[in-house]
This record gives C-alpha cells, structure tokens and sequence, in this order.
C-alpha cells in the first residue's frame, strides 16, 4: 500500500505543486507526516520522504532496486542525449561515472580558483549601476562562462561567440514543456513538423554539437595536454559521441543550479545584514554561509529513484514501477537534524562536521559529481561581487519560491541594485 497524500485528481495536485510549491508541500508534510505519495498528471506516483533517515533508505536503492537515470529519462534525453550520466543506470553508469569524477574532484577544480574569479570580475564590471537588475540572469551568465571556458575549454573566439548566443537559447527549449514533456513515442513524428518547437530545437541542437563536434575532433589531434575537464574526458576512453552527450550534461546539471543557489546567496544576505556584514574575507564564514543557504533554499527540491523492486520505507511497502525520493527543503527543516531550522544560522556549518540531513547535492552513489566545483565557484563569485559592488534589495519582503524547470528560483529573480562600493575592499 502506498503511504496516504491527497485525494484529489492528478492534474489539481500538479497544477497546486505548480502555483504553490512550498506551501503544497508544507500542508501535505503537516497533514501526513514524513512520508506521503503525490500523483502528477501523466506520471507514476511519487512517494516522498522528509528525514535524513528515510532519504538514505531511498538513496540505498542505488546499489539496487532504484533507478535515478530512468527516473530524469524521459525528459531529459532529446537534450543530452542517451549516453549521459544522469540518465543512464547500471554498467552504463558507472563507465561514464568513472570518466567523470577525476575532473571535478576538489583537488582538481581548486585549479580553477583563478580563472573563476577572472570571468567573475570580467563579467561583473558590465553589470548596470542603479538601476534594478535580476541577479539570477547575470548569475547564469557568469555560470555559463565557466563551463563554456573550463569545462569545454573553448577558447576561440570565434566558436565562444557561437555558443555563447545558442547554448542559452538551446537550455531554454530544452527545458520547455513542448519538448522535456513530449512522450518518446512521439518525438520522430514532431521532428519531421519544421513549425513545432521540437523541430525548431532540434535544429538549435544539430547547431550546438557542430561545434563541439569541431572541438572534440581538434583536440584529439592537438597532443597538447589542457587543463579543462573535456582534455580529461578525451583520455577517459569515452567515444566523441559520449564525450559530446557528458558535455551537455555537465552544462545541464551545472549551470542553472549553480546560478539559481547564487541568488539565493543574495536573496537572503540582503535581507540579513549581520551575516552580511562578516562577509566576504572570513573564508570559513563564507563556506559555512554558502552551505547554510542551501539548507534553507536548495535549488533542486527533490532527488527521485523509480524503484524496480518493491521497498519498505517508513512502515510502507512500496510496489516497483513508482518514484521515491527525499523532499529537500523538508529534510533541511527537520528539527531533529537542525535545530531551530527557520534561523539562519552558519555557525551550524563552522565545526566542519558533516551533518547527513544536508543534501541540496542528493545522495548515494548519484551524489552530484559537480558539487565541488559549485562549492568553489559560489564562494569566488559571492567574494568577488560583494569586493567590487554595494547591492541593495529595492523590495526589502523576501523573495517567494518559484518553480522554474527541476529547482526553486527567487521568484522575483532576485532584484537588486548595484552601486560601485565607496571603499575598495580588495585593498
Ligand atoms: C549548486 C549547484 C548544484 C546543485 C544544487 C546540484 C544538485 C544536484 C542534485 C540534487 C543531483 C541529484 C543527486 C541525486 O540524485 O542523489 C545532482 C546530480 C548531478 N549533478 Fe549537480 N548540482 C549542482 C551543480 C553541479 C555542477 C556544477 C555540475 C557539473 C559541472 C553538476 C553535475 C551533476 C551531474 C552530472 C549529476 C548526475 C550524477 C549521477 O547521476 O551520477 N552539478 N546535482
């Protein structure tokens, strides 16, 4: 049997998870408890968790009986194709886990310290001063940059200004509902209609592998050794094609969640001037900010399995064929695990223990492979915009949550306006 959750039709329970993320799932946690089952409209359901205990249950399934690769498959394919980590499972997976992991180990991604910072001054010397700008997108831009010139390695100009213009448009076609939502089934019939979105995608796609393609194909004839994660990928063993599909991937998962959890850093600094205050020169404040804000805003809410093989979770027996997966936000407000969870409270983080209840990167064996280079360049990036700008939030009432593709967005994007700063902090 199914743990309980709300009665009503499938598509009123996605279109309230839809207006009303937080709050849908405050109620039903309130009402149910840890554990309770969600029907989205045209999906199996979902059973969701909101302690650190029955998480790891769930994240356990990974050495068998749960499948985080089917559970994104289905729309996340026509984007990154078939052969990438997040979709793939079993063998598959682990091959390509394998080639990626080295690259984005904290050893390796410290190497990027400076040319993060870099991009980040070069990019925020363009920002506007004065008048109200959305952070998130001038986050995304500086994101996008890193893994165009560390992850890709892409340094001619020429090929930085194809991508520079395409990937944006590619992410957001990709993410919309007329192509992430079209059934499998479907997709060779709508490729052949040139007026439907999933064929005007197709065509931003074949643009954006021509020049990866070119890129991979050069530097497989180029012996010299780059310290980008792509001149890793070619000495992994990987053939182009799964090289070009791990490419989009890391784009995929890195950028937007990276850029997301970015704003939110300045979302909430705004609107706590104490903690502002002790920023940016304190390295260890900063790390243990970084981390609080992903406690009480993670960007991606959830991290599901379709189980292939029933699970007891919570006293329940959950038949195979349905997703199971931590609640994230939840989970970062269980008490037990955090006291007093709704202050924000770095000083939780500054012992340097781990705390099992912090997942905004997921767990188990799927754990995000990026996470340290997310952890660096979000310390880089808030260190680098609070030496150079003065920022003030022109609406001082927190930003709401919004749902905007897998994560929780500032729903206002995170407004501020940007001053150059009377003194230099970098002197
Ligand atoms: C703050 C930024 C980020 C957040 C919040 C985040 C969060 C997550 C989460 C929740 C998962 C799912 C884990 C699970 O299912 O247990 C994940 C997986 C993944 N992430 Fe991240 N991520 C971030 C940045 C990055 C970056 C920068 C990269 C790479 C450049 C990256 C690459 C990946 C990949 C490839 C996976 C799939 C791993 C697998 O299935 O084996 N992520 N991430």
């Amino acid at each position: 049997m199914l743990p309980p959750g709300p009665r009503l039709p499938s598509a009123a329970q996605t279109a309230w998870f839809m207006l009303d993320p937080a709050g849908a799932f405050d109620r039903l946690h309130r009402r149910y408890g840890p554990i309770f089952t969600v029907r989205y409209f045209g999906f199996p359901p979902e059973v969701y968790v909101t302690t650190a205990e029955l998480a790891e249950e769930v994240f356990r399934t990974d050495q068998g009986g749960g499948l985080a690769g089917a559970a994104r498959r289905d729309f996340l394919e026509p984007l990154v194709g078939a052969h990438s980590v997040l979709t793939l499972d079993g063998d598959a997976w682990s091959r390509h886990r394998k080639a990626l992991t080295p690259p984005l180990r904290a050893r390796q991604v410290a190497g990027y310290h400076d040319e993060i910072t870099d991009i980040a001054a070069e990019k925020i010397a363009t920002w506007p001063l004065g008048v109200p700008i959305a952070l998130r997108d001038l986050m995304q831009d500086i994101t996008l940059e890193v893994i165009i010139r560390l992850v890709f390695g892409i340094r001619d100009a020429e090929r930085l200004g194809r991508l520079r213009a395409l990937l944006p448009r590619l992410i957001k076609f990709g993410g919309s509902m007329s192509v992430a939502m079209l059934p499998a089934r479907l997709r060779e019939r709508a490729a052949a209609a040139p007026f439907l979105p999933y064929a005007r995608f197709l065509k931003l796609r074949a643009g954006v592998d021509a020049i990866l393609y070119e890129e991979i194909a050069r530097r497989r004839q180029d012996e010299t050794d780059g310290t980008d994660v792509l001149s890793r990928l070619l000495a992994s063993g990987l053939t182009d094609e799964e090289i070009r599909d791990e490419l989009v991937t890391l784009l995929i998962a890195g950028h937007e969640t990276t850029a997301t959890s970015l704003a939110w850093a300045f979302e909430r600094l705004l609107r706590l001037p104490h903690v502002l205050e002790r920023l940016p020169d304190d390295e260890p404040y900063l790390d243990a900010v970084v981390k609080e804000v992903m406690r009480v805003r993670p960007a991606v809410y959830e991290a599901p399995r379709l189980l292939d093989a029933p699970l007891r979770l919570g006293g329940h027996e959950i038949p195979a064929g349905v997703y199971a997966g931590p609640f994230i936000p939840l989970v970062h407000h269980d008490p037990v695990a955090f006291p007093s969870p709704g202050e924000f409270r770095p000083e939780r983080f500054l012992d340097g223990q781990q705390n099992r209840a912090w997942m905004p990167f997921g767990g188990g064996r799927r754990f995000c492979v990026g996470a340290q280079l997310a952890l660096l360049e979000m310390r880089v990036i808030i260190r680098e915009v609070l030496h150079r700008l003065d920022l003030t939030a022109p609406d001082p009432a927190p930003e709401p949550r919004r749902l905007t593709n897998v994560t929780f967005t500032p729903a206002r994007l995170t407004r501020v306006i940007a001053r150059a700063r009377s003194l230099d902090r970098t002197s």
